[in-house]
């Protein structure tokens, strides 16, 4: 391959996302970025209780707030009829549909609990682990149920 090919080639890897992957503009691309997003942030939060960070009042708080924003956000973009492609999103997704959306209200109110739970003053580390503990358990149960890996 010449080199203006191998350029080219770069080129259309970064315009396509990840290379050979999900375009970021599709519902699929829009999704699986919230859920990173999600994923980054819940693993500060339990990274600050957990010792990994050092624990931070105004990091937790404005971390909590954002995790509660990002959680009302994933569900739109399922569409109503299952979409083509590299999802991890199982059949049941849209075979049960009343069922994944409990368990996402599960998740917004165990993220919204977070946000009241990090309002208090002073801010003590240890009352905020149960809270944290329920937002990550609202994780797994549906990823359990709905996400094939
Ligand atoms: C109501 C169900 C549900 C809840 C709650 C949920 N997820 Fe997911 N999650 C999914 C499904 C379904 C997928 C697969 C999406 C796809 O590939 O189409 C997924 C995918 C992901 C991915 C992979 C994204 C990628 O790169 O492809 C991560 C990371 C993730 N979730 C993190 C989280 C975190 C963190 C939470 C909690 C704060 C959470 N999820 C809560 C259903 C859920």
């Amino acid at each position: 391959m010449k080199p203006t090919r191998l350029a080219l080639a770069a080129f259309a890897c970064l315009t396509l996302a990840a290379c050979g992957g999900v375009d970021p503009n599709s519902p699929m691309g829009q999704r699986q970025a919230i859920f990173k997003q999600m994923l980054n942030t819940s693993e500060d939060l339990g990274g600050m209780l957990r010792g990994r960070l050092a624990f931070s009042a105004p990091r937790f708080v404005a971390g909590s707030a954002e995790l509660d924003q990002l959680s009302r956000t994933p569900w739109q973009h399922f569409p109503q009829i299952k979409d083509e492609g590299d999802s991890r999103a199982k059949d049941d997704v849209w075979q049960r549909q009343l069922r994944f959306q409990e368990l996402a209200r599960e998740l917004e109110g165990a993220t919204a609990a977070l946000v009241v739970a990090s309002a208090a003053s002073p801010l003590h580390s240890a009352e905020l682990v149960a809270p944290m503990q329920r937002v990550e358990n609202s994780c797994k149960a549906c990823h359990e149920e709905f996400r094939a890996y």
